[in-house]
């Protein structure tokens, strides 16, 4: 566990000491920071769904969407996978020019950053070049993140901050399906053995553990695919039951969302790269969030930073 002891004047320095305290190879410290006092609030951005790659001029919206970060002078720089586009079913070397890109924009931000994996993130799970599949397609996602696994947790402002992996690669059209491992249900309940009950949690995982979605776009009845949502989202739920989960954010849909459900709220980030590129996406532009919180209330921006696509409607 990583403490960031967060103020706006202290958090460089933090970081730094955190940073390393993580590429020496894992959690070693049980600091808890104290809760933010009611009125201080803690700012930070949350960005999703980036899908990197070097067609149509992405780059360049990279270098826009790390610039309006930037303005927004954060916290701490959460993000929720899907770092780069199609590493899952992509050889290594295919993709390595996507993490180049990547990292370039996300070394341009500041402070703190974490970030959950998403299922393109995982690389050469099952190529479908038909080169051989890695026997361990997160390794390349835990170096350039410096950490010793994807599902982990860290303080800063006042909050406990969790992140999953709730990727499961299948051997099955979809490739993976949203579902969260015996192993790492284990690993969260030993975690939250050590936060307190009062302790406001932040958990952040790609794919969803409660959305609206499909209900909204295709009807009441509709269910989610199994490569859309976790799903065993309850059994993952309950573990915090407990608990003070004050917020879950969430990717991989691309759209902006909010839901209230009891005393936590879920949301749903968008995504950096939009419709994959193609503009909005069922009315969410590209774009990333902003996320305030204070006294225990959860704000949420949604923040367009102005890309035009230029993915051709027919690529
Ligand atoms: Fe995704």
């Amino acid at each position: 566990m990583t403490a960031w002891n967060i103020s706006r004047r202290g958090f460089l320095g933090t970081m730094a000491a955190a940073g390393a305290a993580w590429s020496l190879g894992g959690p070693r410290r049980r600091a808890w920071a104290a809760p933010v006092p009611s009125r201080e609030s803690f700012r930070f951005v949350f960005f999703t769904d980036v899908h990197t790659r070097l067609e149509w001029e992405t780059p360049r919206a990279l270098d826009m969407a790390a610039a309006a970060m930037r303005a927004q002078a954060p916290d701490l720089v959460v993000a929720g996978g899907d770092l780069i586009t199609d590493g899952l079913d992509s050889a290594a070397e295919q993709v390595a020019p996507r993490w180049d890109a990547f990292m370039e924009m996300w070394n341009s931000l500041p402070g703190p950053r974490e970030s959950a994996i998403g299922n393109h993130d995982l690389v050469a799970a099952r190529p479908k070049d038909g080169s051989p599949a890695s026997s361990d397609p997160r390794a390349i996602f835990r170096g350039k993140m410096g950490v010793p696994r994807t599902y982990r947790s860290f303080e800063a402002g006042g909050c406990h901050f969790v992140l999953l992996d709730g990727i499961q690669v299948t051997d099955t059209e979809r490739n993976c399906r949203g579902f969260i491992e015996p192993e790492q249900l284990d690993w969260v309940r030993a975690d939250l053995e050590g936060v307190d009950p009062s302790t406001p949690i932040v958990l952040v995982t790609h794919m969803p553990l409660l959305t609206a979605f499909y209900q909204a776009v295709e009807g009441a009845t509709a269910p989610a695919p199994d490569n859309r949502v976790i799903v065993n989202n309850r059994e993952v739920l309950e573990l915090f039951g407990k608990h003070n989960l004050l917020l879950v954010l969430q990717g991989h849909l691309h759209v902006d969302e909010m839901i209230r459900w009891r005393r936590t709220t879920f949301i749903t980030g968008g995504a950096v790269s939009g419709a994959w590129w193609r503009g909005p996406r069922r009315g969410t532009d590209a774009g990333f969030g902003v996320v305030t919180l204070k006294g225990g209330r959860v704000e949420w921006e949604y923040v367009h930073y102005g890309w035009t696509p230029r993915r051709p409607p027919d690529a």
